[in-house]
């Protein structure tokens, strides 16, 4: 079979598929997908676009999504976020051959340029013949394409990239420029035939909320993010795990004992914090709601402002979704060598425009996805001897995918079976979800927790009929109301 794909390496295949299989046992729920629905094959007909950290767990997803009868394309959401045997091992697939790859198109590879990420991402929007009628998206880059594209050819508009506010904004309108100039309704006929988008991650669902209030959401989301098997796991334990695996392979430096700052108390806060306390870290959190402020301070972490923390602190994480939390200002006047990365989606929430905009400042290369930026005296307001310099991770891109390997499977296979619960929800019964964002109902919810107690050696109570009668809840579930929690 021949078909378009763009990786490193397909050598690498033979290392990534011995890593799906491990992986595999590691992802019962996934599994327990390709036994329930590999003969029904709900989702045959489903062309299936993707743009999610193409990794070995996502490798398991993709040939999940195959097994139910998608046809799939594939890209990275993240420049840095790839492993390179895992994209070469789903080109390839469990029955080809590196010379005759017979798996997956996926176009991504580590340390890719953005003007490459965004040729990829139009790479797997563009499909031979028809277009995809399904969308699976991790932070909306995908999503935004199609509505930024369409939204040019409908107003006949030529994007003006000099009115980019940030580099990679103006990356996306120069594509758009010649995109537009090949033909004036790819995008409008692309977003046209998507059925529906599952959405993986807050700042994603972030902006799938904002569309569809301003009414410009062209087609069906379902909130991937807010399943409590999503949210309450992968960001926060995912986190707890892969944050300081990022830290330690790209620093190695001792945690214990240090001062670190993590902005942010929500899922992924909560996730850091306590993986760096758990080194033995001291653990200082910033926050501007006040309920998760208190949520912190109850927790036992001191609760801070940047601002009066900026020369005490060892390690920086911002887990925010918001930008700007970490100003050049605060880098200026941080101690000698203090590490700074984000775990949020986008690399806004350090500003590293304005990093790059100090006069005086190198940047010296230590390894792939790990720079030291040396201050010039006249520039440094740090308390530190002149001439400090702070450790950057990833380049302000998500670190623990930068510079780790992400999420172990354990925890991905809770997000990933409620994705394809998603998807099969939105290309089987279409009809039922009118233009709008969605969630997943509880009973599905519960179900994904349920696939995962049994590897862990979790023996749930069950209730007899008269407790359920009394607590007025089904034996089977679901057990809580909408507004619980958890
Ligand atoms: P969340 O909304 O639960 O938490 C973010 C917290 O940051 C909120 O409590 C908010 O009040 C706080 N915040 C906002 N602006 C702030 C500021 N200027 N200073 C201090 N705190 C501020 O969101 P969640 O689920 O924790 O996700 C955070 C980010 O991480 C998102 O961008 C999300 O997409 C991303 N994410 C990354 C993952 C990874 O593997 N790297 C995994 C899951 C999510």
């Amino acid at each position: 079979m021949t078909f378009d794909y763009k990786v490193a390496d397909l050598g690498l295949a033979e290392f990534g598929r011995k890593e799906i299989r491990l992986a595999e046992h590691e992802m019962p729920g996934l599994m327990a997908m390709r036994a329930q629905y590999g003969e029904s094959k709900p989702l045959a007909g489903a062309r299936i676009m993707g743009s999610l950290h193409m990794t070995i767990q996502t490798a398991v997803l993709i040939e999940t999504l195959v097994a139910l009868g998608a046809e799939v394309r594939w890209v990275s959401c993240n420049i840095f976020s790839t492993q390179d045997h895992a994209a070469a091992a789903v080109v390839v697939g469990p029955e080809g051959t590196a010379e005759s790859p017979a798996g997956v198109p996926v176009f991504a590879w580590k340390g890719e340029t953005l003007e490459e990420y965004w040729w990829c991402t139009e790479q797997a929007l563009t499909w031979p013949g028809e277009g995809p009628n399904m969308i699976l998206d991790d932070g909306g880059d995908a999503t935004m394409l199609v509505h930024k594209g369409t939204e040019f050819e409908k107003a006949g508009a030529v994007p003006d990239p000099s009115t980019a506010d940030s580099e990679e904004y103006g990356v996306v309108l120069k594509l758009l420029t010649r995109s537009l100039a090949e033909s004036s309704s790819k995008w409008t006929t692309i977003g046209q035939g998507i059925k529906g988008v599952t959405e993986e991650t807050t700042t994603g669902v972030h902006r799938l909320y904002e569309m569809h209030k301003a009414g410009a959401l062209l087609f069906p989301a379902i909130n991937v993010n807010d399943s409590v098997t999503k949210s309450k796991f992968d960001n926060k334990y995912g986190c707890r795990h892969s944050l300081i695996d990022g830290i330690n392979r790209a620093t190695d430096v001792l945690i214990g004992g240090k001062v670190a700052v993590v902005c942010g108390y929500g899922d992924v806060g909560k996730g850091c914090a306590e993986s760096l306390r758990g080194q033995g870290a001291r653990v200082i959190v910033t926050e501007i709601d006040p309920i998760c402020a208190l949520q912190a301070a109850m927790d036992g972490y001191q609760v801070s402002t940047v601002d009066d923390v900026v020369g005490i602190a060892d390690i920086f994480v911002t887990t925010t979704g918001n930008k700007d939390v970490i100003t050049a200002d605060h880098m200026a006047a941080m101690k000698h060598q203090a590490i700074v990365g984000n775990i949020g989606h986008f690399d806004n929430e350090i500003d590293m425009a304005g990093l790059y905009k100090t006069p005086g400042i190198e940047r010296i290369n230590i390894k792939p996805q790990v720079d030291e930026f040396r201050f010039p005296p006249e520039a440094s307001k740090s308390q530190s001897a002149d001439g400090h310099t702070i450790i950057i991770l990833s380049e302000g891109r998500l670190l623990n995918l930068g510079n780790a390997t992400g999420h172990p499977s354990f925890v991905m296979s809770n997000s990933f079976t409620n994705q394809v619960l998603a998807q099969i929800e939105l290309f089987v019964r279409t009809a039922e979800y009118p233009t709008e964002v969605y969630v997943l109902p509880k009973h599905l919810d519960e179900m994904v927790a349920r696939l995962h107690l049994d590897s862990l050696g979790v023996k749930l109570t069950e209730l007899t009929k008269e407790q359920a009668n009394y607590l007025g809840v089904p034996v089977e579930g679901p057990y809580k109301a909408e507004h619980y929690r958890y």
